[in-house]
């Protein structure tokens, strides 16, 4: 097994690489590829920046230079789902995109649907979840959820907007690199999970309480990979 590890922010992938060994780093397309062993599991970490587009680069990049064969995104998220609170993970069951929109051309394709794919969400994988959940609830006990994720490249910061997403998606959080990281996953045929620390309700308080607890829930993340990682090395 060899995990790639997309992390969104420049906090806990610098927190991953700390505890890593026998490290060496390439750059390729402006992103910086830590190769080495975590809790003595193959992985190669990646900060791979904001938004669908710099994460699905990374997921090919991974796949095709590093012949990784499972994929982990971790980062921070916007809760859409009233009983998630700030510093509560979500594992995803799967991730769909909120901004892709092409019902316009054919009522066949609600919000999500990408023309010409077999799935609207991309399902995670079963074995990750389970030890992903494991992870976060050891980490978090009693703070660790099960759930769909919605991507799109928008902060949500708006009332209106995340009613939008939840009647659209009925997704627990939002972010802005899962399903694309999810989507290439699947078009690479490897297992994939998301595992997101929420920092912000995605409404009108997200400007303000983003800022504020970025970090305590991006360190939280880089934790839970390190158990997920310990985890998966002592099932090999
Ligand atoms: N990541 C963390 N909070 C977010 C939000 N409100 N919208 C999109 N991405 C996020």
């Amino acid at each position: 097994m060899k995990l790639g590890i997309i992390g969104a922010m420049d906090v806990e992938v610098a927190s991953l690489k700390n505890v890593m060994e026998n490290k060496t780093e390439r750059m390729i397309a402006g992103s910086v590829y830590c190769e080495g062993t975590l809790e003595g599991l193959p992985v190669v970490v990646v900060q791979c920046g904001v938004g669908k587009v710099n994460a699905a680069l990374c997921v090919q990049t991974l796949c095709d230079c590093f012949s990784v064969t499972y994929l982990v995104n971790t980062g921070v998220a916007g809760s859409l789902n009233a009983a998630l609170d700030i510093g509560d993970f979500v594992i995803s069951t799967d991730a769909m995109y909120h901004d892709f929109d092409c019902h316009t051309l054919n009522p066949d394709y609600p919000v999500g649907q990408v023309p010409g794919l077999a799935v609207r969400a991309f399902p995670a994988d079963e074995r990750l979840m389970k030890v992903a959940f494991e992870a976060a609830d050891h980490i978090c006990p009693g703070h660790a959820h099960f759930g769909r994720i919605a991507s799109g490249d928008q902060f949500v910061c708006q009332k209106e907007r995340k009613e939008k997403i939840v009647s659209d998606t009925g997704a627990k959080c939002t972010e802005m690199e899962g399903a694309a990281i999810a989507h290439g996953a699947w078009r690479n045929q490897i297992p994939f999970v998301v595992i997101r620390a929420i920092s912000d309700k995605a409404d009108d308080s997200a400007e303000m309480d983003y800022p504020t607890f970025e970090a305590m829930a991006a360190q939280r993340c880089a934790e839970v990979i390190r158990v997920m990682a310990k985890a998966l090395q002592e099932s090999e």
